[in-house]
């Protein structure tokens, strides 16, 4: 393959959104960021330059990183975060996705303004297992803040309550025509009567799932989170925070209208507050007269509404893979490593210096296995590659503390308080794991978006309520199961997810939520060498950051 450099600034630019002018952290002061192109088997060598007041670091989403967890990204987890006036340079090998995947900033709550696209086309010289499109479409969903992004973390830390509710949805960067002040810059597309185009589409957002379709126009389903899948067609789809996907659709439509592409929220979390609004762009056709078009507004299209769980489910659990001879899979059959882990929101009572704004005078924390992560001082690569001690334990549970009625109607106040830890969950060379994820009710159910650094799982099985082991399984996709890297948590139900662990190093699994992985929604998996030298962690960079001033 071949290498492509580039070279990407962190710094602060003005931005006007929603007449409101205010500084965001953009790379190269672009927003959204730049777009990567490469052909898979090529590597990406990024050099960073942060000349941003912030700490960050950047975290390829949905690059598998064989065996080079240093170049993963993820704050505290695999690199300290490279301070204001330093550089790192990060090695993006593509090995395993094809598709659309993205990028973003990987610590607090930077990669609101600092994300952009990559695009990884098929090996030089092969083609896509569809039909070529004309063109390609970019769609990136995002959200847009009148306030300083990097201080709503910090103000809901502070008050224990919820973050503040976006002002904007957003797709390519701009609100859209139905948001004041955004009519002119909405995103705007041409197309041509008669020819097929391929949507990218990448959701950025912090902190809702959401329905996104457009009017009149049918989506053919064909790849996501960088893995194609067997073609399927619908109306509308339902994409998580993190979730990317490959979306053919046809302009077969009558050139005198003109057709929005709309997004709006996809929010099953009961009692929480949620943005309500839509986000457009619009399509047009390209005219062969100058008097085609009629001049009246674009067409909705017709959402789901904001609570259909239905409508989401009856999306997702469409996905296949593939599964053919140029694109197999390997799915895990025999399993040595079962783990299962709950997934809750939590509450905290209140102690004398932290004000308690949350939900009954108390603060919102989260929790996997109701352990609630906390970040290390140093990261855990670099504390497990050199074995220092007294920066995370060993001892992340396997299997939830207690057993109980996780998606029950009261849970009371017993199952609401977690632990506070920096654990992991030390897997073998090449374990076969099936990792059951199961919703929780504790606090308050939701669709949360997991997502697990350096794989690409397979997606067997999903249902509502409590996770059956011996009704559940016998209901699994051996057979051509989705391959993911972040997979929504059905409301009040579970998934399962299968891998073989393949790739040693230190990978984060976490909520893409953002507000959930704030209040800890977040565990780690090591994964140790194995014995050959190909099956061993990559030898760290030479300009690693350093972890202390
Ligand atoms: Cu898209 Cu851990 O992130
Ligand atoms: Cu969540």
């Amino acid at each position: 393959g071949r290498i492509h450099h580039h070279r990407f600034v962190v710094k602060s630019s003005t931005y006007t959104r929603l007449c409101s002018t205010k500084n965001i952290l953009t790379v190269n002061g672009i927003f959204p960021g730049p777009t990567l192109k490469a052909n898979r088997g090529d590597t990406l060598i990024i050099k960073f330059y942060n000349q941003a007041q912030y700490n960050i670091t950047l975290h390829w989403h949905g690059v598998k990183q064989a065996r080079n967890p240093w170049s993963d990204g993820a704050a505290f987890i695999n690199q300290c975060p490279i301070r204001a006036g330093k550089s790192f340079t990060y090695k993006i090998h593509l090995t395993d996705e094809e598709g659309t995947i993205w990028w973003h900033a990987h610590i607090g709550w930077a990669r609101a303004t600092i994300h952009g696209m990559i695009i990884v086309y098929p090996v030089n010289g092969q083609n896509y297992p569809f039909r070529k499109p004309y063109a390609e479409i970019p769609i990136l969903l995002g959200e847009w803040w009148k306030k300083n992004v990097m201080e709503i973390e910090e103000n809901a830390n502070k008050t224990g309550g919820e973050p503040i509710l976006s002002d904007a949805y957003t797709i390519n960067g701009q609100p859209g025509d139905l948001y004041p002040c955004s009519k002119q810059e909405t995103f705007r597309v041409e197309v041509e009567q008669g020819k097929t185009y391929l949507l990218r589409i990448v959701s950025a957002i912090m902190d809702e799932n959401v329905f996104f379709a457009i009017a009149n126009h049918k989506l053919v389903l064909v790849g996501t989170d960088g893995f194609y899948t067997k073609p399927f067609e619908t109306d509308y789809i339902m994409i998580t925070p993190g979730q990317s996907m490959d979306i053919l659709f046809e302009a077969n439509q009558p050139i005198t209208r003109r057709y929005y592409l709309a997004a709006r929220a996809y929010s099953s979390a009961i009692g929480a507050g949620f943005d309500n609004t839509t986000t457009t762009a619009i399509l047009h056709y390209k005219q062969t007269t100058k008097r085609n078009l009629i001049p009246s507004s674009p067409l909705l299209p017709s959402l789901p509404h904001y609570n259909d769980t239905r409508a989401s489910t009856e999306f997702t659990s469409k996905f296949k893979s593939l599964a053919s001879k140029d694109h197999p899979i390997e799915v895990p059959l025999k399993i040595n490593t079962h783990l299962f882990f709950t997934v809750s929101v939590n509450l905290l009572n209140c102690s004398g210096e932290n004000p308690c704004d949350g939900p009954y005078g108390k603060r919102f924390s989260a929790s996997v296995n109701n352990v609630s992560f906390v970040p290390p001082k140093i990261d855990i690569l670099r504390a497990y590659y050199y074995n220092v001690s007294g920066v995370f334990g060993r001892n992340f549970p396997e299997n939830p503390p207690k057993k109980f009625d996780y998606t029950g109607e009261d849970l009371g106040d017993e199952y609401l308080t977690p632990e506070f830890g920096t654990r992991v969950l030390v897997l073998e060379y090449n374990a076969s794991v099936e990792l059951v994820l199961q919703g929780t009710n504790v606090l308050a159910s939701d669709n949360h978006p997991i997502h697990l650094h350096g794989y690409g799982f397979y997606v067997v099985g999903s249902g509502f309520s409590n996770f059956d082991p011996e009704k559940d399984t016998l209901g699994y996709n051996l057979v051509d199961p989705p391959q993911e890297t972040t997979v929504g948590i059905p409301n009040n139900g579970w998934v399962a997810v299968r891998f073989r662990a393949d790739n040693p190093g230190v990978w984060l699994l976490h909520c893409h939520l953002e507000r959930h992985q704030s209040w800890g929604m977040s565990t780690v998996f090591v994964v140790k060498n194995g014995d050959t030298a190909q099956s061993k962690i990559l030898p760290p960079p030479y300009d690693l950051p350093s972890c202390s001033d």
